[in-house]
């Protein structure tokens, strides 16, 4: 797929604007990103007015009512609407989260709903993550043991021990993290960016997990790892309120410290 770099607001036009039936009397505004790669030349954000007094309270609810009642080629992604699935993560009023957990009386004024920033957009606004995915893929994100598994049971831990990775094992990969982080931004082929970061940094405080001097090696890489520079960009927008950039400067600490 070609890759698509969101353009600056100069190249975006102004598109269609979808008014309210007659009589409609509560009004908001959605203005929202419009791409086709394969048909359109640029961008466009079209306008439409929703009538909120039938509409359910998240941004999404908005964009559900959208695609069904006034215009249905709006493509976007959704699954769980309960902010577990990540799929409907998209920029809504300049920042980053998933359109099922942001209320609409959050937002001031019209509406603003663009794609995840700097991904390679397959229509409207669902981006492309297969570079996400497989830099997620590349941390190895499974159990590596040495030891067989005990034959009557699961491998236990402390609760101390499961405590440590209770937080980061809570990450939906919604990608918010990683598409809010300017280094992620300009060196996405070789940074890893913070949600796989966040991911490596899960196995590598496992207790039962074998292979953490592997994985160290792995990430002991000028860009894989030590493209962050704590701009905190990540810990600020997580929908979920976990903290990649604490995870990433642990896992920069046990390389300076390394026991492995
Ligand atoms: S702390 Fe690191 S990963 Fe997070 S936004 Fe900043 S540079 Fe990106
Ligand atoms: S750390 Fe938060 S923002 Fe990043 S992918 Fe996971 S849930 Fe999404
Ligand atoms: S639809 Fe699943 S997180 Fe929003």
């Amino acid at each position: 797929m070609a890759e698509f770099r969101l353009p600056k607001n100069s190249r975006i036009k102004k598109g269609k604007h979808f008014p309210a039936a007659a009589g409609v009397g509560n009004i908001r505004k959605y203005a929202v990103y419009r791409y086709d790669p394969s048909s359109d030349e640029n961008p466009r954000v079209d306008t439409y007015d929703v009538d909120m007094d039938n509409c359910g309270p998240m941004v999404l609810d908005a964009l559900i009512k959208i695609k069904n009642e006034i215009d249905p080629t709006l493509t976007f992604r959704r699954s769980c609407r309960e902010g577990i699935c990540g799929s409907c993560a998209m920029n809504i009023d300049g920042g980053n989260s998933l359109a099922c957990t942001r209320a609409n009386e959050e937002v001031k004024g019209e509406v603003k709903i663009y794609p995840l920033p700097h991904m390679p957009v397959v229509k409207d606004l669902v981006t492309d993550l297969t570079n996400f995915y497989a830099q997620y893929a590349s941390i190895k994100p499974w159990l590596q043991s040495r030891t067989p598994p005990p034959p009557d049971r699961e491998r236990l831990q402390s609760k101390d021990d499961q405590e440590l990775i209770n937080e980061p094992a809570a990450c939906i990969l919604c990608a918010c993290c990683s598409t809010s982080c300017p280094s992620y931004w300009w060196n996405s082929d070789r940074y890893l960016g913070p949600a796989a970061l966040l991911a490596s940094y899960r196995w590598l405080v496992d207790s039962r997990d074998d292979a953490t001097g592997e994985r160290l090696d792995e990430l002991e890489d000028p860009f894989r790892l030590y493209r962050c520079h704590t701009i905190m960009n990540c810990t600020q927008t997580c929908p979920k309120g976990l903290n990649p950039a604490q995870a990433i400067a642990e896992t920069k600490k046990m390389l300076v410290e390394r026991k492995y």
